[in-house]
């Protein structure tokens, strides 16, 4: 393993630039154990216990209102923004448990990044949307003109955005069509450097070419991050994700290797889900 700092073993805790530990590709990205939540009263995640490997697409699915959104908003601590949140069990990112007290929250998002079923850019233009996480963690004068230009364009390239846009990064990015705009809430994740990227629906507000060209895109993103996509269309599911989880009524039910689950699932359950005998 490449040296890291001693006493961490990842990129959560507040130092600012650690290396990366090569065996990181072994590590597994997220573990959870018994992980438990309730939004006041009401249970959401029973007993989840869930490995996701890293450098693969994993896919989340099962009926609306199963907690899927939930999960993956544990991982980014995300849901402590719901005044009425509780959580038991373990959550390991990284193969650091993000509840314990060194664990910054801004590290944590950085490295654990999010996008959602509306794309959402900031009504600035679209270089400026680009950089805007990387504006916030660090200071002004710390990157030079060209090393933000790099960041852009190497950042618009990952989501194949770069030609469309390289002629118009001053325009603003609520002018782009809807794929481009997701595309774009991709990119800005990348200059804060995430190991795991969450899209939580990522294509349900695009047409049918949009869907293709956004998935071929998160296809290209594959063993650079750790995908976790959640979304209620098995097509897509099977298209795009090596592994695939499917949920129910708050539980995991079945997670294997997505061909598995779709043509030899184990469980009775998945297979009337997939047979498409509920929600
Ligand atoms: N902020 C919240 N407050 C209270 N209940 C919530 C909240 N968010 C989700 N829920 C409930 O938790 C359950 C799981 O929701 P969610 O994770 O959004 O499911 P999915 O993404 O699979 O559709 C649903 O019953 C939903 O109504
Ligand atoms: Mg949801």
């Amino acid at each position: 393993m490449a040296t890291v700092s001693p006493s961490s073993s990842s990129s959560l805790q507040t130092p600012v630039s650690v290396p990366v530990p090569e065996s990181a590709n072994q590590t597994l990205s997220i573990q959870t154990k018994d992980l438990n939540l309730w939004y006041g009263d009401f249970q959401a995640l029973q007993d989840v216990t869930v490995n996701i490997k890293p450098g693969i697409i994993t896919s989340l699915i099962g009926p609306s209102g199963c907690g899927k959104t939930t999960l993956l908003r544990c991982f980014n601590r995300i849901n402590e923004r719901y005044g009425n949140v509780t959580t038991t069990g373990e959550i390991r990112i990284l193969d650091k448990n993000i509840y314990d007290d060194d664990v910054s929250l801004s590290e944590l998002r950085k490295s654990v990044g999010m996008v959602f079923q509306r794309p959402n850019p900031m009504p600035i233009a679209i270089y400026d949307n680009v950089l805007f996480g990387v504006r916030v963690h660090t200071r002004r004068d710390q990157l030079s003109k060209s090393q933000r230009d790099e960041l852009v364009e190497s950042a618009l390239r990952q989501v194949a955005l770069w030609d469309a846009v390289k002629d118009k990064l001053k325009k603003k990015a609520t002018t782009l069509s809807l794929e481009q705009q997701q595309k774009l809430c991709i990119a800005r994740l990348l200059p804060l450097k995430p190991r795991v990227i969450l899209m939580d629906e990522p294509c349900s507000a695009l047409d049918a070419e949009g869907i293709e060209r956004v998935e071929e895109m998160i296809a290209s993103l594959r063993e650079r991050y750790t995908i976790l996509i959640v979304t209620h269309n098995m097509a897509q599911a099977r298209r795009a994700s090596d592994e695939c989880i499917f949920m129910l009524l708050g539980k995991i039910i079945e997670h294997s290797p997505t061909e598995e689950l779709f043509f030899k699932p184990k469980e009775e359950k998945t297979e009337m889900y997939i047979q498409g005998r509920y929600g």
